[in-house]
């Protein structure tokens, strides 16, 4: 592992916003997100798959009186995120460090208030769907941790992913979806707030149009 990698993974065990393994509240911030850590009631927004935490870090900037986890199983890539909100006095964003498959454990039925999931991976090869973040097994955890009302977004540049996640959310059993192919030339782009993450940046330098989604469970 390189240098700069181990110095961010070591930085996690020191700063109070990054849960991760071997932490006290990891154990039992699940149900106390608010109480416990953020210590308002203001409405809980995940980020999924956050990697660095752009999005979380743009987010908590934008609203400040939402609460928001950044979710991701790099540690390093974390640290990113973790150390922008420190510098920029966001007292409103942490970053979890585990896989999304446990989800569960982390957080109570209800607790959440809308689930963002910008560039997963898109794991294309037909064995590996299962690992895709919103196949159904992913789906159903996403349900039982968010509130009525809820809204699961997902920005992807992979249309095969895209695809997929359409298929797979009418199948599950959604409702009042809207996407776009090309978020930046329709009339949702407001709805992403500007905030680009670091793959975003990638993906739109070279040309590809970013294509995005909402929807709410039945
Ligand atoms: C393509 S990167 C996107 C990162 C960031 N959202 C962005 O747009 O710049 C995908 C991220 O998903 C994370 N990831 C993939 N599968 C995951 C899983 N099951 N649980 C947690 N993180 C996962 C990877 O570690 C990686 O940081």
């Amino acid at each position: 592992m390189g240098r700069q990698k181990l110095r961010r993974i070591n930085q996690n065990a020191l700063v109070s916003n990054v849960l991760e393994s071997g932490k006290p509240l990891y154990e039992t911030i699940k149900g106390n997100w608010n109480e416990t850590y953020f210590q308002n009631n203001w409405p809980l927004v995940l980020e999924l798959a956050c990697g660095k935490g752009e999005y979380s870090v743009g987010l908590a900037e934008v609203f400040p009186e939402k609460n928001f986890v950044g979710v991701d199983v790099k540690g390093d890539r974390l640290a990113v995120g973790s150390k922008q909100a420190i510098e920029n006095q966001l007292f409103n964003v942490a970053f979890l460090r585990t896989n999304v498959i446990f989800i569960e454990d982390f957080f109570a039925e209800n607790e959440v208030s809308e689930i963002w999931l910008t560039f997963p991976d898109p794991f294309n090869i037909k064995q590996r769907e299962r690992r895709r973040l919103t196949h159904s097994l992913f789906l159903e955890r996403y349900k039982r941790i968010m509130r009525p009302e809820g809204w699961l977004h997902l920005k992807t540049d992979n249309q095969e992913l895209f695809d997929f996640t359409i298929q797979e959310l009418e199948s599950f059993g959604i409702c009042h979806l809207v996407h776009t192919y090309d978020l930046y030339q329709s009339a949702l782009n407001k709805d992403h707030f500007g905030i680009k993450t670091r793959f975003e940046q990638i993906f739109t330098e070279k040309g590809f149009p970013v294509h995005y989604l909402r929807c709410q469970f039945k």
